[in-house]
């Protein structure tokens, strides 16, 4: 008899943002078979359109549908943005959106003025502050784009030859540190795997990972559907759309990987 509880969880980024996410689901819940796909090919999704992107997106629901997965995990804000809303009653499997499930985390902390650090698309879909005010009207939320991040974390230096790592990091942090915020939302799940470069700015307690409230509630929805595995061993299968030597290479900066993952262009 199939086991719906004993099906995959499909978790995806654009790269490695994604993994920030991964380690979290780990601690919350460490029976699961994980399926990562890093859509390497395609990154990065923050200068995609919002068709793009639907259309990409689309391709790797498809893939999860086939693998039989019990729920997928949007561990990217951008496709949480621009698609979730778009695809969300197209598949019977559980959709987990980093952004609307963030925002609500965040609502609850009574916080008046809050910054948001994410990618192009993010921002200017404005997905943060609607969900963030949907919960609560009264907050002040001001959002701000982080383009090269993205880039820095990937090792994509070409992108970024002629600058200076701390200039960069400056060019971002400080507009949103003149909003005064009581918290900076860190929304790109690659921008964690920066807080080492960040921290020598602004101080550490600032920011907010999503993946921590994130794997929470995935953790208990997932128990009040009946969806959460308790016994057996943690496993994940990673799939990349590109270069699997650099994804295993930059992944494993973060994460153990044993075997390089596997190559699959959608
Ligand atoms: N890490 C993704 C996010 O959370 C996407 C970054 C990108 O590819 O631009 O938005």
């Amino acid at each position: 008899m199939d086991i719906i509880k004993d099906r995959p969880i499909g978790v995806f980024d654009s790269g490695i943002g994604g993994l920030t996410v991964l380690e979290k689901l780990y601690e919350a819940c460490p029976h699961e078979h994980y399926i990562y796909y890093a859509d390497t090919k395609n990154l990065p999704y923050g200068e995609k359109t919002k068709d793009e992107l639907i259309d990409i997106v689309r391709k790797i629901f498809d893939f999860y549908q086939q693998q039989d997965v019990k729920a997928v995990v949007m561990a990217c804000n951008t496709s949480s943005a621009l698609v979730y809303e778009e695809l969300m009653d197209d598949y019977d499997f559980l959709i987990y959106p980093i952004i609307q499930i963030t925002a609500e985390c965040v609502a609850e902390m009574n916080l008046k003025r809050i910054g948001v650090l994410a990618t192009n698309a993010t921002v200017e879909s404005h997905a943060y502050l609607k969900s963030l005010v949907e919960h609560d009207r009264m907050l002040l939320v001001k959002e701000s784009a982080c383009p090269l991040w993205v880039s820095m974390v990937e090792h994509k230096k070409e992108d970024y030859e002629d600058e200076d790592e701390d200039a960069i990091m400056l060019e971002y942090l400080e507009p949103i540190l003149d909003f005064r915020p009581d918290k900076i939302i860190l929304g790109c799940t690659h921008y964690p795997h920066l807080m080492n470069k960040i921290k020598r700015f602004a101080r550490k307690s600032l920011f907010i990972n999503p993946a921590d409230c994130f794997s929470e509630y995935i953790k208990k929805d997932l128990e009040n559907s009946g969806l959460r595995k308790t016994y057996g061993v943690l496993r994940t299968d990673f799939y990349v759309s590109s270069n699997p030597q650099a994804f295993k290479k930059n992944a494993s900066v973060f994460i153990k990987m044993k075997d390089l993952p596997q190559l699959l262009e959608l």
